[in-house]
Parts: C-alpha cells; sequence; structure tokens
C-alpha cells in the first residue's frame, strides 16, 4: 500500500514537459500486433497501464525489446494466440483494442470485459456493433467476449453514441478488412488520428480521421514502420488547471497548444492569463479565480477526462460554478472526498453545482479513478493542512511518477509505503 502526503497551500511554479499521450499509445501498442513485422514505437508514457500492455503482447507470443529510456520495438511475427489474459485484461479500459487488432490478425478473439475506472456503466455495444456490422459473430460466454469472422467486409457503420473506443476499434478491424470501411459520426479525438497516423505509417489507407468520418480502405497486409506518440493533453490540461488553481506559473512544454483549446478558453474565463507558443503553453494563476460554467463534449469540447481538476479549480472561485458531465453522466465519484476536503458542491443529475471561495482543508482522502486521483492532489494543494492520499495505483495508471512531477514544480509532496 502506498500513499502520497502532501502538504497544503502550495503553488505549483516552474516548467515541465509533457509526455506521450496515455490514450494515443494504449491503442497503438494492440495496433502493432496487426503487422508480422517490427514496428519502433517513441516518446511512451511510463505508466502501468503501458506496462500491462506489453505484458500482454509479450504474452501472445510478441517479442519487446527496449531501444531507449521511452521507446521500444515489437516484433510482432511470433504472435500465435488470439486469448489476452483475464488476469492482465481485467486490470484497464484500454484492453478492448485487443478486439479490434486481434481480430483484424487472425479473424478471432476471446478476452474477457475489459475492467478500468469505474466512470458509471461503460457499454461496449458500439463497438460490437462494428464488428457485427464487418460480418463477425460475437457471443458473451461467462464474462469472456468470444468474435470470429470468416472474412471481415469493409462496410459503412454509423455510431449511434461518439466514442473514442468505438471508432479506434473499428479503424483496427477495418485495417487489413476486405474493401472500404466508413465509420459515421466517428469520434474526433487528437488520439483517433495518431493511431491511424501510426496505422498509415504500417501502409494502412486510413483518411478523414480528426473528422466525422473516417474511411478506410482495406489493405492485404501492413508492414513495417516508426512512430512518435503525440504529447498528452490530458497530462497537460492537468498542470495548467493546477497552476491556475494554486495561483503559480508554468510554463508546460512539448505540447500541441491546439489539442487545449477547450481548457486554455475556460483558464482564461476564470482569470488565469495564458500566453501560447507554438509548443508550449503559460499558464499564470490569477489570486482572484472568477466562478464559470464547464460542460463536457466529445473532443474539440471540454474533455470529461479534466472535469474533476476542473471542479476543483471552482471551488477557489468565489461564486457559483456548473459543470455538467455530457459523456460519462455518472463520472462524480470525486465529489463524496471533494466534501470531506469542506468543498460545497450539490448534484443535480449530471451537473455539479460548486458553490465556491471557501478554504478547503486537508484530509485522508482516497482516490478511486485515474483523474479523481489526480484532482484531489490539486485539492490538497489548495487546501489548509495536510493531505493523505490512498488509492495511489489508479493515478499511476496514467501519471508517470505524480509526486516527482509536482515535486520538480516545487512541491511538497512524498509518496510513502506503508
Ligand atoms: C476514452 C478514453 C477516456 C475518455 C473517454 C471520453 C481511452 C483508453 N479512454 O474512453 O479517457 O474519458 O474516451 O473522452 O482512450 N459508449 C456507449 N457504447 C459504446 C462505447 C461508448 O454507449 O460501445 C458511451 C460511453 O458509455 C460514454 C460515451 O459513449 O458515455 C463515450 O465513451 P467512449 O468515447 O467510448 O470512451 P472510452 O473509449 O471508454
Amino acid at each position: 500500500m502506498e500513499y502520497l502526503l502532501l502538504k497544503g497551500k502550495q503553488q505549483i511554479n516552474g516548467k515541465i514537459k509533457i509526455n506521450g499521450a496515455k490514450n494515443a499509445a494504449v491503442a497503438i501498442l494492440p495496433a502493432a500486433l496487426l503487422t508480422r513485422g517490427t514496428v519502433k514505437i517513441d516518446n511512451l508514457p511510463r505508466i502501468t497501464d503501458i506496462d500491462i500492455l506489453l505484458k500482454i503482447l509479450k504474452s501472445l507470443g510478441a517479442t519487446v525489446s527496449s531501444t531507449g529510456e521511452r521507446s521500444i520495438s515489437i516484433d510482432s511475427s511470433g504472435v500465435n494466440s488470439f486469448r489476452p489474459p483475464q488476469s492482465m485484461v481485467n486490470k484497464f479500459r484500454a484492453s478492448y483494442y485487443f478486439m479490434g487488432s486481434l481480430l483484424g490478425r487472425f479473424g478471432q478473439v476471446e478476452i474477457p470485459m475489459p475492467g478500468g475506472c469505474n466512470l458509471g456503466p461503460r457499454p461496449i455495444d458500439q463497438h460490437i456493433k462494428g464488428f457485427t456490422a464487418m460480418g463477425a459473430d460475437v457471443e458473451l460466454e461467462h464474462g469472456i467476449v468470444k468474435i470470429k469472422a470468416r472474412k471481415l467486409k469493409g462496410t459503412h457503420i454509423y455510431l449511434d453514441v461518439v466514442s473514442v473506443g468505438a471508432t479506434i476499434n473499428i479503424m483496427l478491424a477495418a485495417a487489413c478488412a476486405e474493401g472500404k470501411t466508413v465509420i459515421e459520426n466517428a469520434a474526433k479525438e487528437p488520439e483517433i488520428v495518431d493511431v491511424a497516423n501510426f496505422l498509415n505509417a504500417m501502409g494502412a489507407q486510413v483518411v478523414g480521421p480528426g473528422t466525422d468520418v473516417i474511411k478506410i480502405q482495406g489493405v492485404t497486409e501492413l508492414g513495417e514502420a516508426e512512430h512518435t506518440v503525440i504529447p498528452d493533453r490530458i497530462e497537460a490540461g492537468t498542470f495548467m488547471i493546477a497552476a491556475a488553481a494554486t495561483r503559480g506559473e508554468v510554463l508546460v512544454e512539448e505540447v500541441i497548444p491546439k489539442h487545449l483549446d477547450a481548457v486554455i478558453a475556460k483558464l482564461k474565463e476564470v482569470g488565469s492569463e495564458i500566453e501560447v507558443g507554438p509548443d508550449w503553453v503559460r499558464v499564470k494563476g490569477n489570486s482572484r479565480l472568477l466562478p464559470t460554467d464547464v460542460k463536457t463534449f466529445p473532443y474539440p469540447g471540454f474533455p470529461t477526462d479534466l472535469q474533476a481538476p476542473m471542479i476543483v479549480l471552482l471551488t477557489q472561485a468565489k461564486g457559483t460554478s456548473f459543470v455538467t458531465e455530457n459523456v460519462f453522466e455518472e463520472r462524480f465519484n470525486h465529489l463524496s472526498e471533494l466534501r470531506k476536503m469542506g468543498a460545497e458542491i450539490k448534484l443535480g443529475g449530471r451537473t455539479a453545482i460548486i458553490e465556491g471561495g471557501h478554504e478547503l482543508s486537508g484530509a485522508p482522502i482516497k482516490a478511486m479513478d485515474l483523474r479523481g486521483g489526480a484532482a484531489f492532489i490539486i485539492a490538497g494543494l489548495v487546501s489548509r493542512g495536510e493531505t493523505h492520499l490512498a488509492g495511489v495505483e489508479h493515478i499511476d495508471r496514467g501519471y508517470e511518477r505524480i509526486e516527482e512531477r509536482f515535486k520538480s514544480l516545487g512541491v511538497d509532496i512524498k509518496r510513502i509505503q506503508k
């Protein structure tokens, strides 16, 4: 058991280089199974979701070698199984990408229902709808999803909900399918574009990623490629919000500022000063924070993954703010812990109503999911007294050595083993 101990009333100041995007990397690694050759991936974040993914790749027969601090090569020529092990798959949500990639490789996959953060119901019906439309049979037996296709065939698929996972999974299955697949009402997240770029580097023919219509002309096989993962806009946004909440000044480097437009807009509304360069964003927190309204939406809307950090920030803005969650309606697990710290937040349906401007006080709290956990660090920093944060394993899934990162910004924070 590990926990984080952090002192309250601390500002973050300095500069920080952003790591590779978790949500792109967790799809790119399974996508590597679509080739029988070797691929090299750079700028991988060193987080536990990636550690587990690499173990799954090895267990399926891939040879994974480290080629640098953040780069690996994956030789998929020896991959001989379409059954990722249950014990590993249960640990994280993005294991669902093995559905698309193993289906594309073997025409068959057997995989337990994915685990991951509890953000309320997270069905995979749109993924299944896509595979079925392409000619696959799908069965659920004792918690194992069994998908099989004699021949995957391209077709038109209209997604009923805008889903990142379903869009990427269908792209993976379609890369080597017969004919053309068209995904309508596709998600537009930058991570989808990154995965499409990786597929295209291997020889796939994906056009339109980043728009709501993606067309994939199937090819007979994919080859070798090198790819660098894009910067993590959610990690960047977390530090930007932390700078605004603690009234510090942080230069966030090695980012694609365009991916942060929604966050930048909201931070300006709360009174932060923002300067944007070609690959950096500087955030200077204002001592008088202003309340605002936030609505989460699929990209380019405000990201649901930054909803919890944004709520913490708004507890510091004098007045009433409204935060509406439109992506995962029940993603409000963090509110109970924030109330323990003195936050005045009511929940009305999918809208959190925050009466901001009251001082929070440090408390023993527990992270219950990845992004909520990161938000609690920000809450600890703005509070009076010490915060003892358990459930660090959730944070480690998506943030690389989070305490080191905050320490580098001048914060007194320790990871303690019990
Ligand atoms: C991905 C991200 C997660 C982010 C989320 C929304 C990864 C590994 N995770 O999750 O960090 O919070 O996008 O930006 O990239 N839905 C269905 N049926 C489906 C699929 C989704 O109803 O088959 C619903 C979900 O319940 C949710 C909405 O669609 O309400 C969006 O979910 P989706 O975009 O699929 O999220 P994930 O891919 O799980």
